[in-house]
């Protein structure tokens, strides 16, 4: 096989997408943002009229649709069911009701085996939450991610008015990011935390591109 498994997970807007593309760029990886498919399943959900706290029907849901990639400029385009939901991923609504679909054990069974195979392809670069406790945990590169609350929610508010998302103020942003924090950390099954054998990487003082060059090394020494 070519190429390694490399797992970056840290908090809500710690910039991992970001750093996560352009790192698969570099190394020819299939980069892969677990994000996003619980965030499809969310949008499902909602799309349906599922409560967000209905476990059993969100569960059924996330065996029954299909989520899929494919390569996009500026951003790689996501699709439930065929249908393009790139942006409609990223709305306030699914922010505030993602965690809780995420905390649902089936969903993460269903999406865990999901991302496994994409991960069976070879070299991999793959962004979230348990990567490196629970979906590839024997990936020999693995990041946590981390940046101050004011500094991630400052990137957030950046980022959604570039790409035309309608946006909360920063201190609404801020409190948004934390609350997900605290859910995506306490819930029973794969929580937020950072695996023993992660590095750790504070990227609050940090431009793209020194994180993106500090991972390639890693990943070089890895090799
Ligand atoms: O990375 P992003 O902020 O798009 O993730 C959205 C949500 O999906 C997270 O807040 C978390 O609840 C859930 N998630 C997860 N496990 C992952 C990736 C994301 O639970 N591996």
């Amino acid at each position: 096989k070519n190429g390694i498994q490399v797992a970056i997970d840290g908090p809500a807007s710690a910039g991992k997408s970001t750093v996560a593309k352009l790192v698969a760029k570099r190394f020819k990886y299939v980069y892969c943002d677990t994000g996003a498919m619980y965030r499809v399943v969310t949008l499902a959900a909602l799309e349906k009229g599922i409560a967000p706290d209905d476990t059993d029907q969100i569960s059924r849901l996330a065996q029954q649709i299909s989520i899929s990639f494919a390569p996009g400029d500026p951003e790689q385009q996501v699709f439930l069911d065929g249908r393009e939901v790139t942006t409609a991923i990223r709305q306030a609504e699914i922010d505030q009701n993602v965690s809780a679909v995420a905390a649902i054990p089936a969903v993460r069974r269903e999406m865990t085996n999901q991302q496994r195979t994409i991960a069976s392809q070879g070299g991999i670069v793959m962004d979230g939450r348990d990567i490196g406790t629970t979906v590839l945990p024997d990936a020999p590169v693995k990041i946590f991610m981390v940046a101050t609350a004011y500094e991630r929610a400052r990137r957030r508010y950046v980022e959604n008015k570039a790409k035309g998302i309608a946006t909360a103020s920063l201190a609404d942003l801020q409190k948004e990011i934390e609350l997900r924090d605290q859910k995506d950390s306490s819930r029973k099954v794969s929580p937020l935390v950072q695996a023993p054998d992660a590095v750790r990487l504070d990227t609050t003082d940090l431009t793209i591109d020194q994180v993106v060059d500090r991972i390639s090394v890693i990943i070089k020494k890895t090799l």
